[in-house]
Order: C-alpha cells, then structure tokens, then sequence
C-alpha cells in the first residue's frame, strides 16, 4: 500500500478516534450550568455565579420590545417573547409596535379564548397550546404572552374575545390545557393580567377595589390554577392598580399571594409599559420589565436606576438574585441553553387542530323544528347576507391579531361546502362604515335576495374594531351595532327559514328578533378554519357541542354592572373602579338575583338529545384523599352522534355567610353514539364547598347541607342530590 495512503488511513483513524473522545472532553469541561443532565437548581445556581453585577441586571429588562439581551459568553441568547393567545404573533418592532414586514412570520390562528373555552375541553385547549408551543419554537420565541385568564366582570370589556368568561373554575380548567400545551414543546407559557384587569376604559391607571373573598373566590382562581397545576413558568402583571398600586409592582399580589401563598417559583413579567417605579418594581416582585416607554433601555426602571440603586447600597443584592434565579429557571426549565426540537408551523394537522377547536367551541342557541342542520339535497338557493359572512377578523384586535396563512371566511365556508349544489347569493346588508343612504341601500338589497331564497343565513354579530371587540376600548352597549336587529327582523318577515350566525367576542343582545328566527349561533371568533368550522355545523357534518362560557344578558341594565348604574361600579369615579357586586358575577349574580337570561351559562344545544339518570353522590374520603364525587348515567336519546358536557354546581342549603345560589365546581365533556349510555364520573375539587374566609385567611368548608345541582346548563339542572358535610374544615 502506498505509503502517503497508509499515512491518511492512519491518520484518519487517529482523528475518528478524537472526535469520539471529544464529547467525553466536552463533558468533563462542559460548565454545569450547561449539561442538560443536571438538576435545573443546580444548573441555575452554576450560571447565576458566572454572571457579573451587569449581566444580571441585563437579564431584567428589554433590550428591543419583545426581547432581552443575549450574554453570548455565557451561551445565553436573546429571549424572544410573543404575543397571542391564539396564535403566535407576526414579528412587530425591534422597538415599536409596527410591523416588522418579514416574509416568515405567518401563523396558525386558533378561535380567540372564549371560544376555546365555549368548548368545555381541556384536552382541545391542550391541543391548541401544543400547536402554538411548535409555532412558537419554529418561529424562534421563547415565551408566549397567554393565556388571558381575567374573568369577564362586564359584557363591555373589549378583551372579552381574548378571555375565558365568567367563571374562576372553567377559566382554570382551560388554562390548564393550554399551559400544559404550550409547556410540553420547551416554550414558556405566560399567564395573565394579574390581577383583576376586568375593564379596558383607563386601564393604564384605573385603580380597583374589592374585598378579599371576591378577590379570592372569583378573580384569583384561575391564575392560582395556572400556577399551582398548570405550573405556568410566567405570569404578565396587569396595567391596573389594585388597592392603590400598580399590579406590576404590587406586594400583596406578587409577593405575598403569587410568590409566598400559591409557591410561584417562575417570573413575574410586567405587561408593556405596566411598570412605573424602580423601587416599587424591585419590592414588589417585578422579574423582568418590558415595554417601559424610555428613550433607551438603560433607563428601564429595572436597568441603570436599579444598577446604581444595588452599587449605592440601596438595594439589597440577595433580591436581585432572586429576580436572576427566577429568569434563568425559566430559561434553563424550557431548555433554551439545550438542544432543542426545531418546531413546526402550519402544518395539516395545525390546521385541523385549529378548525377542530372552532366546531368545538360552536355554541347552538336555539334551534326550533331542526331548523338545523341544512339538507342540502332539499335546499334550492341560500342568500348569505351579512358584512361578518366576507370580513376577515384574525388579523385585528391589538396585540392578539394574528397573520394567518390564510383566513376562510363564512360565506367562503358555506360555498366550499355547497360545493356547486346550490345557488348561493350575497348580499352584505350592513357595513360598519355606512353612511344612512348606503344602510338604507344594503339593507333593502339584502331583504330582497333573502325574499327570493329557500333559506337566508344572516353573519352578524361584532368586529374587532374599536369600541367592539378590540383592545384598549371597552364597548359601549351590547346591541348589535350598524343596524343589525332592524336587518335581522326585516330578512325574517320576508323569509321564515333565516338562521342567524353571530361572529362575536362577548354576549351581544338580540332586540325584537330572536322569536322570529328559527336558529342562532354563536360561533365566537374561530380563527383561520371559521367559515370551514361554520359550514359543518350548518350542514351537519359535525353536531354541535360548545356551551356558553358566559351570561347572554337581556339587556345591559340586567348585569352587575349595568344594575348598578353607577360610574363607581363601571367603568370607576376619580380613578377608582370598586367591584361592589362582589362574588355575584355572571350567573352568580342572575341567579342570586333571580333575574332571567336571555341564554343562561352553560347552555348549548346540539342536533341529539341528552337524558341523565341514576345520580350518585359519594361524600369525600379525606383519609384516603378521595375528593367527593358524583356519578350519573348519560345518555344520548337521540337520532346522532354527540358530545355532552355534564355540569355539576353546588347550593349550600343553609350558609353562615353570604353565598352565590350556585357555583360551578366540575364537568366533564362526555361523547355519545346514538342510543349509547355512559355513566359518567365527575370528582370535585376538594374546595368545592369552600368559601374564603378573610378572618381566618383560609378556605372554610362549612359543615351543613348542600344540594347538588347536575345539568346541561346553570338553568337546565337535570338531577339533584343532597351531600352533608358533618364538620367545618379549614385550610390555608
Ligand atoms: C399589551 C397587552 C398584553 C400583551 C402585551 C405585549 O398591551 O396588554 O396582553 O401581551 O402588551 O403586546
């Protein structure tokens, strides 16, 4: 063998052989902080003791408006965050909010939150956080700015859309599912506005009051959920003051309930420019400070004012510590240091999970005489008519608009399924920018096509514009905005098969029409798969299963907030908003009130019926730890395959202290083929009977008697039985 050939043989095997010792080299000078196979703690206290003063006050504060520096010695890169709870958002800035113009940053876009709560399923709100968590990697973000969790106190507030409705015990439930979701692909989930950011007027500085057991059983719940089970690595403080500070830099919140009651070991993360004072910030449990509007990121009240206030004595470095330890465990938690899978975005299965979270969420409000579904062998013509059928609506809305692939519109949703069958017309009827001779125009034209048609379908409802369903505005009434009752009540007189979709993001009125329609829907805002999701459920290819998340009111003056007629209870009087209603929020407060609804919480119909029986009620075991527990039988009486959600409320029979009639406190989402029964067990949750105590500082779970109440909806309770509890409990 030639000897210049022999020499390459050796030497390539010489170099194969060091290449092969090099990771066993690597490992033993690979720093600790840096070997994935060290306990996260250990990895954290490693890389906190290799950073200088500097470095760690870097890591507390923006350096563009969604990122952080990188400390590229260390092998720290830039954090990226993103917003959207329902997508992740196309890239803004580096350092204002304008579009960035990039090519690349299309996304997925899911139903915004309440209508993913709308669907009373956990696992769909696990499925679209485990979409957005591979968005978000492949579109290089480190932490998604949702989910919102604020509990919607007033139909008015403009981010109702982008929140889970009126009860602590679903928003907790979802947030769950989609925190796990988002978590499971090494991206932070980032709760938020905590606390008690209920209300878009003034939010930058409006203070709000209320006492501690509303504070605790209604507006806390769902962001203790989100810590202690969802294990959410962040938490976004509100804008708003509560009790007189700015909940971004709040003790009482930050400090004493998030970090010391419910343990919180991740960071508190101020929303965009909620932070207004460095020494507040430092105290107050403030972790990282985005947004602050200065001139230049030093100047973030967490940059060189908190640098000088540690180098001057002022500030004591085991709280900065602390702060870093919060940042790089969250870091080193989503393995932002490791290797990580690369993601995936829009993919077949993204866009199914998408358009299966719209059908989901879907909630069929009445449906008189099977008005629907739509035969399609038996229908000639349909006349869509309404600006909601053609708008898009994802890519709108403030900081949760997304840039989808695509959008499909309902009237594109309806003829796609049509596929060609039947004549199909449209005619707007109404747009948000008519001036009166337009309205009057559009109008007419659309009571003609509807007179002319087997069926008309009317897409109403509201938009993200402001004033609507928007951030930063709150809206001013719940009708129907540009004419729609009077568009609704005219194409009904002129065709008896009209069947109403509203596209909206909060409860909507329905004046002087919603007894001459057959048929309404409400669809929420479903994302990029809308009109493919409305179509099915017009059609029949899916049997709707959504329930609402929140109270449909008569009119305003039926709400908490509307009864009370007072600027103080909404939307606040000299800068103070106090929540004099208390726990009676949603259909705690209609039925204390025993005001009736237009459509209870809970309610939602479906294409079969649902008969329960056989309820079982099986008192906690708490020397085994077994929660309470009700068991019923569940059957689906009807001509097709369903889903049902099983609700179960609690009435305490006679409470010491003020109750609300009932709370929900378990449901489960149960799937039937026709004829099939399931005995279907729901265990509750072991403060179910519990009320806060402020005295004690602790749930009491007071010994007595309590109904249990187990339905379809808060007001189609189907079975009831007793359980007593036979002594009071404590707990912290
Ligand atoms: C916005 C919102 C918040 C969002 C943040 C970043 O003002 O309140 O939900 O995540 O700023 O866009």
């Amino acid at each position: 063998m030639h000897s210049l050939h022999k020499k390459t043989l050796v030497l390539s095997a010489l170099l194969t052989a060091i290449a092969a010792s090099a990771p066993l080299a690597l490992a033993e000078d690979m720093p600790l902080y840096r070997d994935p196979k060290q306990p996260v703690e250990a990895r954290v206290e490693d890389l906190l003791s290799r950073l200088s003063l500097q470095e760690k006050i870097g890591l507390l504060h923006a350096d563009s408006k969604f990122t952080t520096a990188a400390i590229p010695h260390l092998g720290i890169p830039r954090r990226w965050m993103s917003d959207g709870p329902h997508g992740v958002r196309e890239d803004v800035g580096p350092d204002d909010w304008l579009p960035s113009g990039h090519t690349d940053d299309f996304s997925t876009c899911f139903p915004t939150l309440i209508g993913v709560a709308a669907t009373w399923n956990p696992e769909d709100a696990k499925a679209m956080g485990t979409v957005i968590g591979q968005e978000a990697r492949k579109r290089g973000k480190d932490i998604m700015l949702g989910p919102g969790v604020n509990i919607q106190r007033t139909p008015l507030n403009g981010r109702s859309f982008e929140y889970m409705g009126e009860d602590p015990w679903l928003s907790g439930r979802i947030a769950v599912g989609y925190i796990e979701g988002v978590q499971s692909q090494n991206v932070a989930s980032c709760v938020k506005h905590f606390a008690a950011n209920n209300q878009e007027t003034d939010r930058n500085s409006i203070n709000v009051e209320m006492d501690d057991r509303t504070l605790h059983e209604i507006y806390l719940p769902a962001f203790k959920a989100a810590v202690q089970e969802g294990h959410v690595l962040c938490v976004m403080g509100a804008y708003n003051k509560f009790r007189g500070v700015h909940a971004s830099e709040n003790d009482l919140l930050l400090n004493k309930i998030l970090k010391q009651d419910w343990g919180f070991t991740g960071m508190v993360i101020s929303d965009w420019n909620a932070a207004h004072n460095t020494k507040e910030c430092v105290e107050n449990g403030l972790d990282l400070e985005m947004g602050t509007e200065k001139k230049a990121y030093n100047d973030y009240y967490l940059a060189d004012p908190y640098l000088e206030g540690i180098q001057s004595g002022k500030f004591a470095p085991a709280l900065l510590d602390d702060k870093v330890r919060r940042n790089l465990r969250v870091m080193i938690t989503t393995h932002v240091l490791d290797q990580r899978p690369p993601g995936s975005l829009n993919t077949i299965e993204h866009q199914d999970a998408a358009r299966k979270v719209a059908e989901d969420g879907m909630v069929l409000l009445k449906n008189d005489n099977a008005a629907l579904p739509l035969d399609i062998s038996k229908i000639k013509s349909i006349a869509v008519i309404g600006e909601n059928a053609n708008r898009k609506q994802v890519h709108a809305g403030e900081s949760s608009a997304i840039k989808a692939f695509y959008e499909i519109p309902p009237l594109d949703g309806i003829i796609a399924r049509a596929s060609g069958k039947i004549d199909i017309t449209f005619s707007p009827g109404y747009r948000d920018k008519a001036g009166k001779t337009e309205a009057a125009d559009l109008m007419d034209r659309a009571v003609a096509a509807a007179s002319k048609a087997d069926v008309a379908i009317i897409v109403g409802g509201l938009n993200h514009i402001e004033g609507f369903d928007s951030e930063g505005e709150d809206r001013k009434s719940i009708d129907l905005p540009f004419g729609q009752d009077e568009l609704i009540r005219r194409v009904a007189a002129a065709n008896p098969r009209t069947i109403v979709v509203l596209v909206s993001g909060s409860p909507v009125a329905m004046s002087g029409w919603l007894d001459k329609v057959p048929a309404v829907v409400e669809a929420w805002y479903p994302g990029m798969e809308s009109g493919n999701a409305i179509a099915h459920l017009l059609f029949g290819d899916i049997n709707p299963s959504g329930k609402l998340p929140c109270t449909f009111p008569k009119k305003y003056d039926d709400t908490p907030t509307g009864a009370a007629h007072s600027a103080e209870s909404y939307p606040g009087k000299n800068g103070t908003v106090t929540y004099s209603e208390g726990l009676l929020v949603g259909y705690r407060w209609f039925d204390t009130k025993n005001i009736e609804p237009l459509f209870p919480f809970g309610h939602g119909l479906s294409y079969t019926t649902f008969t329960y029986n056989n309820l079982k009620v099986t008192p906690a075991d708490s020397g085994k730890n077994i929660p309470a527990s009700i068991d019923c039988d569940l059957t689906n009486s009807g001509p097709r395959q369903g889903a049902e959600v099983v609700q179960v409320y609690i009435h305490p029979d006679h409470p010491s202290v003020m109750r609300p009639e009932k709370e929900l406190k378990g449901f489960s989402k149960i799937a039937l083929l026709p004829g099939e029964t399931k005995t279907v067990h729901i265990p509750l949750d072991p403060n179910a009977f519990s009320f806060y105590d402020p005295a004690q500082s602790a749930w009491v779970a007071e010994k007595g008697n309590y109904t249990l109440l187990v339905g379809s909806s808060s007001r189609d309770i189907r079975l009831h039985a007793d359980l007593t509890l036979n002594k009071t409990t404590t707990e912290k």
